[in-house]
């Protein structure tokens, strides 16, 4: 090790593996967002809580600084190191810690890919109910860092929901073990929750403990195809009246498109401007009956189109990947994503104004959305027109979430709904807090971290 730094680091930590090969600090230094150019200063994929706690003491001492790593399929930039940081990878960091079938709850550490902890969950009989398209490669602890959502909160809720018990190495370098499991606990502040959603700025995250849940009971899954996004509205509020939903996602015809040229299936024939895919129970006969009643009725009614219901598993995993296969699909566009949320609610009177500031502002580029709307939460994906160079492609995309946020300030809605703050969203984090609430916000910060080595420049501006 050339770098005195890194010499100290080994030193302390003989057995750390450290990376500093070019191609190593390129794919660790990088999420999905593949907007900046990786420059960390080395990687370090530490085995145990107690390396994680002994580099985060040599960072304070050497005033480097760490970005905490899981999957990297953040959407934010919460996860790129571009200015010689160290990577810490808690990639080694994968094992299962404790199965307790009286508590319910299912501790890993935070390295764990999301599909291996729901497979875990799965082999002891029951369920971890967060889940999205990333689950083979996104990691638990990532999950915790952005609060992640995804496709089931409509009945499951976010990640927050899940978490019994976290233990933390904070940016000072003290192990802190945050609510033990507990199910009833008060006794002060929560900082468990308050490092859920923290983006690595507070601490890092070593152990999770989850809490697992019954299995989901027999559903079905169904497509439809609709004429307008008011119509959407219409069958949202009429399955979820009638309806045990599971999920309710919806998509429109450009992302369609682009899935479809990516290998998936098409379910229904002819051209619909928007599609959902919506899951729910049927437990029973009663169920599915009312389930078709439902649809027969907004068929009726002209908010649906034509529609489908799978009659099998593997038709069931087709109709899911003309929905979860949209992120894949775009990826190689590289699009400027937004990930905005207002209440339920407020979602028709924002979404007219949404739909005419982006017709209006994006003459030229390609506009896909598709989300998770019954959860308010909407992605806007916006692709760089042939021709547009990318920095005059951002600053025209920048513009445009600058007067999003706006729209979104008045429908009392958030900048981002699920996939953090990272650098893509920080200069618009003013928008959803109040500047009294970020202050508040970095004077936390700087308690946890005093020196600022967790993940600087991510979340705010400044501080
Ligand atoms: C999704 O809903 O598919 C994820 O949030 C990923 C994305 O927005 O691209
Ligand atoms: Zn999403």
């Amino acid at each position: 090790m050339s770098d005195p730094r890194l010499a100290d680091l080994s030193r302390r930590l003989p057995d750390l593996r450290l990376l500093t090969a070019s191609g190593e600090l390129e794919h660790y230094g990088r999420d999905w967002t593949r907007r900046w150019t990786p420059a960390p200063l080395a990687i370090a994929l530490p085995s145990t809580t107690m390396d994680v706690q002994t580099i985060v003491r040599w960072a304070n001492e050497h005033h480097v600084a760490i970005v905490p790593s899981g999957g990297r399929t953040g959407l934010s930039g919460g996860a790129v190191a571009a200015n010689g940081e160290l990577v810490l990878s808690l990639e080694r960091m994968n094992q299962v810690v404790d199965f307790n079938a009286v508590d319910r709850t299912l501790t890993v550490q935070s390295g764990m890919i999301l599909q291996h902890v729901q497979e875990t969950a799965r082999g002891h009989g029951l369920h971890y109910p967060v889940d999205f398209a990333a689950r083979g490669s996104c990691s638990i602890g990532g999950n915790i860092a952005t609060n992640a959502g995804g496709i089931r909160v409509i009945r499951y809720g976010n990640t927050r929901e899940w978490i019994a018990g976290l233990t933390v190495i904070t940016g000072s370098g003290e192990l802190l073990e945050l609510n033990r499991g507990l199910v009833k606990n008060s006794s002060g502040y929560d900082f468990r929750q308050l490092m859920i959603g923290s983006e690595g700025t507070l601490g890092i995250v070593v152990e999770a403990t989850l809490k697992l849940t019954d299995p989901p009971p027999p559903s079905q899954v169904m497509l439809l195809a609709l004429p307008d996004m008011e119509a959407l509205m219409q069958v949202f509020a009429l399955f979820q009246s009638r309806l045990a939903l599971q999920a309710f996602e919806f998509f429109t015809d450009h992302a369609l498109d682009h899935v479809l040229a990516h290998g998936a299936q098409r379910a229904i024939e002819g051209e619909y401007p928007y599609h959902v895919v919506t899951e729910f129970d049927a437990v029973d006969e009663r169920m599915q009956d009312a389930a078709l009643a439902a649809f027969e009725h907004a068929l009726e009614q002209g908010w649906v189109s034509d529609g489908v219901i799978a009659n099998s598993e593997s038709q069931a995993a087709a109709l899911w990947r003309l929905r979860e296969g949209i992120t894949e699909s775009l990826a190689p566009r590289r699009p400027y994503k937004n990930d905005v949320s207002v209440r339920v609610s407020a979602v028709p009177a924002f979404l007219q104004e949404m739909q005419a500031l982006l017709a209006r502002e994006y003459p030229q580029a390609e506009v896909v959305w598709f989300g998770h709307i019954g959860d308010g939460n909407l992605h806007i994906n916006v692709l760089r027109p042939d021709g547009l160079a990318e920095d005059a492609f951002i600053a025209q995309c920048e513009h445009v979430t600058r007067l999003l946020a706006e729209t979104l300030q008045r429908h009392g809605g958030s900048i981002s709904a699920e996939h953090g703050i990272g650098l893509v969203k920080r200069a618009y984090l003013g928008s959803t807090r109040s500047a009294a609430e970020i202050a508040l916000m970095q004077g936390v910060r700087k308690v946890f971290d005093p020196l600022g080595v967790l993940n600087p420049g991510k979340l705010f501006e400044q501080g």
